[in-house]
């Protein structure tokens, strides 16, 4: 296995036949050397620096109905809510304050924030917040869309693709179509954005061979940033019964990520920390280089559950900034409050 891993780390690829081998049969042993080989390629690039991002939740409301997911649409049991403008800049010029230089609007699928309220939005935090970037991720829209956001002033888009497997994204998302959404994230590229791409590990029946095309699908695409986060039951949903995913795994799935994208921006995901107190911090040394810590007001906090237990829905956007620095620190690594665009990207305004 140190061979495939070794491999890896020089030549940036290795074969599917091999990254299953690895999936199946990694020791305990073998995990710590990939772990050491991806934090090793993080710091070639990246050095200790981990960037920050300020992630404002401004919509439950969505129209999907992803089997996962705690927000979808016929979920009766959460309270929705909107963010107005005024409180969207007000989460933006606390952020500021505290240091972060990238604001992440997340959203569901929600139809009120057409492309004139979204342009409006963006607008105002970049000519509000000059320094910044705005970072969108709020579902699957037209090119025409994502040119409007664009040139409003948008920087980079996040739109994980979920899961590569036909099969298991037909079964997750009713009404959606897979091919529709990797057209999005091709879309978002050519258009100029940064992209981040992204998966969950331990869905039902989700098998090595499909995390293996997870990853062949992302080589492919080569996005600026990707997210991967261990699935974690909602109990609202159709499945709400079904146990989490791995914690181990998905830091392999980090680990391998790192190795097959040298320079990618990797956050170490919010699921991590639900699922494991030192989930964070693992994964940073796993070959992740970028947290994105909870702006939204605490009072919506609860109400942006994706999934049960979610971590930090009581805390401060100053509580949640020092009790991150202090994990980043304590993993080795330190706070870098730049805006982290990708290296490719060094002039993007
Ligand atoms: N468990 C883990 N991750 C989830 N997401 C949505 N629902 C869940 C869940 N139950 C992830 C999806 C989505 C991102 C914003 O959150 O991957 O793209
Ligand atoms: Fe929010 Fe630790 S990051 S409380």
């Amino acid at each position: 296995m140190k061979a495939h891993i070794d491999q890896l780390f020089e030549k940036s690829d290795l074969s599917d036949k091999a990254l299953l081998a690895l999936l199946d049969g990694m020791s305990d042993d073998d995990v710590h050397y990939l772990f050491e080989s991806a934090r090793r390629k993080k710091q070639l690039h990246y050095g200790d620096s981990v960037y920050m991002r300020g992630l404002i939740e401004f919509t439950n409301y969505c129209k999907q109905r992803c089997a996962y997911c705690g927000i979808r649409a016929d979920n009766g049991q959460v309270e929705r809510y909107r963010l107005n403008k005024a409180q969207i800049l007000q989460c933006c010029e606390e952020g500021h304050a505290l240091g972060y230089r990238t604001f992440v609007l997340q959203g569901g699928e929600d139809p009120f924030y057409t492309d004139d309220r979204l342009v409006d939005i963006i607008r105002s935090i970049k000519s509000s917040f000059s320094d910044c970037a705005v970072t969108l991720s709020v579902g699957e829209r037209s090119r025409e869309s994502y040119m409007r956001l664009k040139e409003a002033g948008a920087n980079r888009y996040l739109l994980r693709h979920e899961t590569a497997s036909p099969s298991l994204y037909a079964s997750l998302h009713p009404g959606m179509s897979q091919e529709n959404r990797i057209q999005c994230l091709y879309t978002l590229k050519s258009l100029g954005y940064q992209v981040g791409a992204g998966f969950m590990v331990g869905l039902p029946n989700q098998t090595h061979a499909d995390l293996v095309a997870d990853l062949r699908f992302l080589k492919q695409l080569s996005p600026e940033m990707v997210g991967i986060g261990p699935f974690i039951p909602q109990k609202d949903t159709p499945l709400g019964q079904v146990p989490h995913g791995s914690v181990r795994m998905t830091l392999i799935m980090v680990a391998l990520t790192r190795l097959l994208l040298p320079q990618v921006l990797l956050p170490s995901t919010t699921a991590l920390g639900t699922l494991d107190s030192k989930g964070r911090e693992k994964a940073l040394r796993a070959g992740a280089n970028v947290v994105m810590p909870n702006l939204s007001p605490t009072d919506v906090r609860e109400q942006y559950a994706l999934y049960d237990n979610k971590i930090c829905t009581g805390d401060e956007a100053a509580h949640c900034r020092q009790c991150i620095e202090r994990r980043i620190v304590s993993a080795g690594f330190r706070v870098d409050m730049g805006r982290g665009d990708h290296p490719d990207y060094q002039t993007s305004s």
